[in-house]
């Protein structure tokens, strides 16, 4: 476990916790935003990236939210991150969203404190260690992209829809199905972006991407194809027989 204090990052929207009142531990340091469903995904990564052992996101609880639905959203990203810190092996427990009444009679004090011995809890924050922190930082990179890939912000921003409203042939789908398809899109845009981040370093092949990565040749395969079709990598030369990719400009 560490000897000191994690450090902990609170975005809170300017509504969440009233300033005069509010008693912040020395080792959390408070941003304002306007609203916690503002909060851009990629800049929480960063935040990481940045040396935060844990993010929080506070914000004001249905139905308050100053922007109408901020809140809802906030909680469809926290989800989305959740599963993109588990990807680059900082863990899900890392980022918190706190939701909160005006009429809340818990101070900001109590929940930082409880959140800051939970990410305590947790040990060493793993982009600490030496051996792991250059694959941890190179995995927050290719999640910063995931996080802003369009087809994930376009599954995000549709999930009351595709959840609640039935479509023109009478279906819709349960959370549970939801979920597994973000979770599928997350993973598959990882993967990609980890790919393109590998072969902008310099070109690979495809065995050589799947050991590094751990995970199937055919997979890396799969998306090598998908990836040429959008035009983000391109093939280098072929060493013997061995095709080797490397990553092209995307506008
Ligand atoms: Fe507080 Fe939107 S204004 S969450």
């Amino acid at each position: 476990m560490e000897s000191n204090p994690p450090k902990i990052v609170c975005f809170m929207c300017n509504w969440a916790f009233c300033e005069e009142e509010m008693h912040v531990p020395y080792n959390v340091n408070i941003v304002r935003v306007m609203c916690v469903g503002r909060m851009d995904p990629a800049l929480v990564l960063e935040t990481f990236a940045n040396g935060a052992d844990g993010v929080m996101l506070a914000g004001c609880k249905p139905p308050d939210c100053h922007f109408v639905d901020g809140n809802l959203h906030s909680e469809r990203a926290v989800k989305m991150l959740k599963k993109l810190l588990v990807l680059t092996g900082l863990g899900a427990e890392r980022v918190k969203l706190l939701l909160v009444s005006p009429m809340e009679d818990k101070g900001f004090g109590y929940y930082a404190k409880e959140f800051s011995e939970e990410i305590w809890n947790l040990g060493d924050c793993p982009l600490k260690k030496a051996e792991l922190a250059s694959t941890i930082k190179a995995n927050i990179d290719a999640a910063k992209n995931a996080a802003s890939a369009f087809r994930l912000r376009v599954l995000l921003g549709r999930e009351e829809e595709l959840t609640e409203f039935m479509n023109a042939y009478g279906e819709k789908i349960s959370e549970e199905e939801f979920d597994a398809l973000l979770d599928e899109i997350v993973e598959a845009e990882f993967i990609r972006y980890k790919i393109y981040h590998l072969t902008k370093a310099k070109p690979c092949s495809v065995k050589e991407l799947a050991e590094t990565m751990g995970i199937k040749p055919s997979a890396v395969l799969r998306h090598i194809t998908n990836m040429r079709r959008k035009g983000m990598i391109a093939l280098d030369r072929v060493e013997g027989y061995t095709p080797l990719y490397k990553a092209l400009e995307v506008r």
